[in-house]
């Protein structure tokens, strides 16, 4: 079955290692990551956006992410990504869910507190791992766009606050990286990383992994980093890997002629991505 992340995120906090957060979209995506995890022996979680919750299915998305649980011998959570819409969280733990993020982080502080108590109270009830994002991640995530401007890092003493506030099991504070490419390189607050973990017992989470340099990921890992979430290098590799086939054959009409191969260039990413993060041998 599918396991709260709680305790292996904990697990890797205590470990000094992270665990990777992939962010699927099709059957396909999903089977590559879980794939790429059990060869590794490596904790796993597997994440949706709204969007591809709204375009899939909470029951379908978390039915395959069952049957691949079922199937493997590592622990995966299936967590939802981004959510400030509560009937959706319920949905989605109703669905089978086992970590949600509620992302009131467009809030004032006192309204991401309140937003965040309610979705701890009823998650906790269902041993359902919560996450919380203080600060602005920049960028674009499925409907989510925050400019440059309005990217704003997380206060460390506003973090501790927030954490004994609203007791949710692991926090996501911005620190400089950003969803999606990087134009040249993340301007990462290391320090600010350290400041925060000082505070905070909780694990943390790093958004906007894909980009992001392996040397500086190893340190963001190193100083408490414990979920690393990867979505746009694995659409990118997954979509190339498609578009390779139609290069060479336009004509091409089965499904699994570019499904096998996008398959595999996912399988390779996330090897990748699970190695850099060192969960290796963690399952
Ligand atoms: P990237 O798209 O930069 O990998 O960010 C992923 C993310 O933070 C999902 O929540
Ligand atoms: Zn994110
Ligand atoms: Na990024």
């Amino acid at each position: 079955p599918l396991v709260s992340s709680t305790a292996m995120l904990q697990a890797a906090r205590a470990g000094g290692y992270c665990v990777s957060a992939f962010n699927v979209h099709t059957l396909e995506m999903l089977q590559a990551v879980v794939e790429a995890a059990d060869e590794l022996r490596s904790p796993l979680i597997i994440q949706s956006t709204v969007g591809t919750v709204k375009h899939l299915g909470p029951d379908y998305i978390a039915a395959a992410a069952t049957t691949a649980a079922n199937r493997s011998s590592v622990p995966i959570a299936l967590h939802l990504d981004h959510c400030s819409d509560f009937p959706l969280i319920i949905q989605c733990i109703r669905a089978g869910y086992t970590s949600v993020m509620i992302d009131a982080s467009h809030s004032p502080f006192e309204e991401n507190v309140r937003q965040t108590k309610k979705v701890v109270e009823v998650a906790q009830a269902a041993s359902v791992n919560t996450e919380a994002e203080l600060g602005k991640v920049g960028g674009v995530e499925d409907d989510i766009v925050v400019e440059d401007q309005d990217a704003l890092l997380a206060d460390p003493e506003e973090c501790e606050k927030f954490v004994a506030l609203t007791g949710v099991s692991t926090l996501a504070p911005a620190i400089g990286t950003a969803h999606g490419i990087y134009k040249g390189e993340p301007n990462i607050d290391f320090a600010r990383i350290e400041r925060i973990a000082s505070l905070v017992a909780a694990p943390l989470v790093l958004h906007g992994g894909s980009g992001i340099p392996d040397e500086q990921v190893k340190r963001c890992v190193a100083l408490g980093m414990s979920k690393m979430n990867v979505a746009t290098e694995l659409r990118i590799a997954f979509s190339d890997a498609i578009k390779a086939v139609f290069q060479q054959h336009p004509e091409e009409n089965d499904p699994r002629k570019y499904m096998v191969p996008a398959k595999q260039a996912l399988f390779e990413l996330a090897a990748d991505k699970i190695r850099l993060c060192g969960s290796v041998n963690k399952a």
